[in-house]
């Protein structure tokens, strides 16, 4: 798979991705990111990739002609466009795994007070937003798409059927995990999880996934796939009970 990222300023993207799963991953042949940078697309002695916006107001807004010359050089046939924008659709597990089946993603990191509307209108396929917060521009965000992505290419994670496990993939939030020492500053390891009991360990799990939903992210259990069984320990838990 190849991603490129196209931005103002390399320097801010390059390090997230040479280290690490994501560098490991590159180094390894499994992804193909390029950094590109606006300016080298913007025409002129100055190479200027913003201007002032048309009816007034503050800030600038970058033009659309390095963008289109920088996607029309880069795009191939399978290319996704997607314009990193607080504007655009909120970025979800499910859209990473759709865009980790993609040969192509090219992400357009803006800057300033935004982009020409042109540039949403005519050259992407999406706009997508990391949160409902504004950042100074699209470079962070597109550095989370990337990496959300790159960690479900095959082969890049450690443990092969990692990523389907967890948070999210399964509609809920992961159950707590510990490690060694069994006992820290007074808080002993869950005894289930030491009893080598699978079936009794998988089932307790559930439910601390059910009750860690329910506490910090009720809108998932609306659309969470469960049984009749689990519905009611959820009705457990709005009457104030508590998992084992
Ligand atoms: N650019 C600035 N804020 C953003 C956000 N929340 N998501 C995507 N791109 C952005």
């Amino acid at each position: 798979m190849r991603i490129d990222i196209v931005t103002l300023f390399p320097a801010l993207v390059e390090p997230a991705l040479a280290e690490s799963v994501i560098g490991r991953a590159r180094a390894r042949g499994l992804v193909d990111i390029r950094v590109v940078n606006l300016r080298d697309y913007a025409e002129g002695k100055h190479r200027v990739t913003d201007d002032y916006p048309f009816g007034g107001g503050g800030g600038m807004v970058l033009k659309p002609e390095p963008l289109f010359a920088a996607v029309e050089a880069l795009r191939t046939p399978a290319a996704r466009v997607i314009l990193m924008d607080p504007r655009g659709r909120l970025f979800t597990q499910q859209m990473a795994w759709e865009l980790a089946s993609a040969k192509h993603v090219l992400l357009l990191a803006g800057r300033y007070e935004g982009v020409d509307e042109r540039v949403s209108e005519m050259l992407v396929d999406d706009a997508v937003s990391i949160g409902d917060y504004v950042l100074t521009g699209g470079e962070l965000p597109a550095l989370v798409v990337t990496d959300t992505v790159v960690r479900l290419l095959p082969g890049v994670l450690g443990c092969p059927g990692g990523a389907e496990r967890e948070s999210f993939a399964g509609g809920l939030l992961e159950p707590p995990q510990y490690t060694r020492p069994e006992e820290f500053r007074g808080a002993r390891v869950p005894a289930v999880l030491l009893s080598g009991d699978h079936a009794h360990i998988e089932r307790w799990r559930r439910v601390q996934a059910l009750y860690r939903t329910w506490r910090a992210r009720p809108d998932l259990l609306e659309r969470a796939d469960l049984t009749e069984d689990e519905r009611r320990l959820v009705d457990g838990f709005k009457r104030g009970e508590k998992p084992e």
